[in-house]
């Protein structure tokens, strides 16, 4: 089999992998696929160039295939993001190693491979250095310094990105030492854009710099001729830009507020913002709540950002073993921004091996909510506001929401009034069919599951017989 046959064979494996990560139930088979397609393109590579250098080849295939398998079995899920962000870098670097690679050969370079040497430097660079800064601020290693928030930060972007230019017309001119400061500016750069972005706006950048890393990978490409590699890099950053734009729909935020707002663009979230004036708010015991559950028959959770710091997703699963157990239909309604990085909850809620069919995603589960008896919110809140349909004066007005104050009762876990990321109110809490369970999401579920036991619940399964 010829090599452009094992590239094109490569290109359909990447093509249909990168599909199937499109749903939980493919992802796993789909990312097994996107990694043959890599085998397949280090054969078809190794078939057109033959085995020159091979002990290099070898040393960087033992070392990154054990840095991967490390990498991969000790860090949690919780720190993905953190680990994509790492990942994304390396890409970007790789790229510029090959522009500069390309540059430093003695052969002299056409003026397309002269543009992409440039491109790769540039975009490699800002996705190696962003990247890096991502990861460290995701870590909490990088605060953001105070002068980072000042107007005049633009004014240090703009400039760096004024000297790229200037640089890169120094290489097309035909003076070498234009690339060394290329690069120079454009690690600057890379930090001078992420760093003052916030915290919690950083999925966003990491997405858009995963998308960065298939541009930088699409440009070495043309600077070394490879099809495979421009093809490769082209649907990376493609598929990047694509998630990017959804989690910024998702959150009903512009890419130039994360990108320019800087860390005061998104509230940091958390508790203790005060009632934010609330005045017709319900609460009730756990007991209470569980009194309700025990009678419906259809039972939605709302799982949000607050039940992944509370790890309380082992608790949940087994409330809704027992309501199961009861007879009670139990289904888990997945916000596509619920949380801080795109799928937490499916992963958060695939760590207590709940199934995949019970996790409904927003438009299909929102015209279910007139149908169903109860909702439990457990820590969500910005994902629930139902200001986002009807108050335009709302930051959040325009965000999908989860139309769960259309259920019959709604219970809201949560320690207390306040506000989620957003940093704004939520009517939901004020609405006559809400009631609120204050506490922690973990001790509150361990509450709900005692209740119903001493009421009997789960004691027999129905339809079993006596
Ligand atoms: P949030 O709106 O952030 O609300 C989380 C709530 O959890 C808080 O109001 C907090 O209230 C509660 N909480 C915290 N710790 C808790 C605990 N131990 N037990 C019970 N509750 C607890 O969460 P959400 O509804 O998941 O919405 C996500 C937000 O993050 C959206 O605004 C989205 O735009 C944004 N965002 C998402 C992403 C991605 S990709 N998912 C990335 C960046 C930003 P108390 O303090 O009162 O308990």
């Amino acid at each position: 089999m010829s090599h452009l046959a094992i590239d094109l064979g490569a290109v359909l494996l990447l093509a249909l992998g990168l599909k199937g990560l499109s749903r939980i139930r493919t992802a796993r088979w789909a990312n097994g696929l996107a990694a043959a397609a890599m085998a397949l393109a280090v054969v078809g590579l190794l078939l057109d160039q033959g085995l020159a250098g091979w002990p290099w080849m070898l040393l960087g295939l033992v070392l990154g295939s054990s840095v991967g398998a490390v990498v991969a079995y000790k860090v949690p899920m919780t720190s993905m993001p953190e680990v994509v962000a790492l990942f994304n870098g390396c890409g970007g670097v790789a790229s510029l190693l090959v522009a500069l690679g390309a540059s430093a050969l003695p052969t002299p370079l056409g003026l397309l491979a002269v543009v992409s040497v440039l491109v790769s430097v540039l975009v490699g660079s800002i996705t190696f250095s962003g990247s890096i800064v991502a990861m460290g601020k995701l870590q909490g290693w990088l605060p953001t310094p105070g002068w980072m928030l000042l107007p005049q930060r633009h004014g240090v972007n703009i400039t760096l990105a004024l000297l790229c230019l200037t640089s890169s017309v120094l290489v097309l001119n035909g003076l070498p030492a234009g690339l060394p400061a290329l690069t120079v500016f454009s690690l600057l750069l890379g930090v001078g854009l992420t760093l003052p972005v916030g915290g919690a706006d950083m999925p966003v950048v990491i997405s858009l710099l995963n998308s960065y890393s298939g541009v930088a990978a699409a440009a070495a490409g043309f600077v070394v001729g490879s099809q495979l590699l421009i093809v490769a890099g082209a649907m990376v950053g493609a598929a990047g830009l694509i998630l990017t734009q959804v989690m910024c729909t998702g959150m009903n935020r512009s890419l130039t507020s994360v990108l320019f707002g800087g860390a005061l663009g998104g509230g940091a979230t958390a508790s203790g913002d005060g009632d934010q004036g609330y005045t017709s708010v319900t609460s009730c015991s756990a007991e209470e709540c569980a009194l309700t559950l025990e009678q419906a028959e259809r039972v939605v959770f709302v799982p949000g950002y607050g039940l992944a710091v509370a790890q309380a997703q082992h608790g949940l699963k087994e409330l809704a073993r027992l309501l199961e157990q009861h007879g009670i239909e139990v289904s888990y309604a997945i916000h596509p921004v619920a949380g801080r990085m795109p799928g937490h909850m499916n992963v958060l809620l695939a760590e207590a091996d709940v199934p995949y069919e019970q996790l409904i995603e927003m438009e299909v589960i929102n015209p279910d909510f007139p149908r169903t008896d109860v909702v439990i919110v457990l820590g969500a809140n910005d994902v629930v506001n139902p200001q986002a349909k009807n108050d335009p004066s709302s930051p959040l007005y325009g965000m999908p929401v989860l139309e769960v104050d259309q259920a019959r009762s709604v219970f809201v876990v949560k320690r207390s009034l306040g506000s989620g990321y957003s940093g704004i109110r939520n009517s939901l809490f004020e609405l006559p069919q809400t009631s609120m369970v204050f506490g922690d999401a973990k001790q509150v579920l361990l509450a709900l599951t005692q209740e119903l036991r001493a009421l009997g619940v789960g004691k027999q399964a129905v339809g079993a017989t006596p």
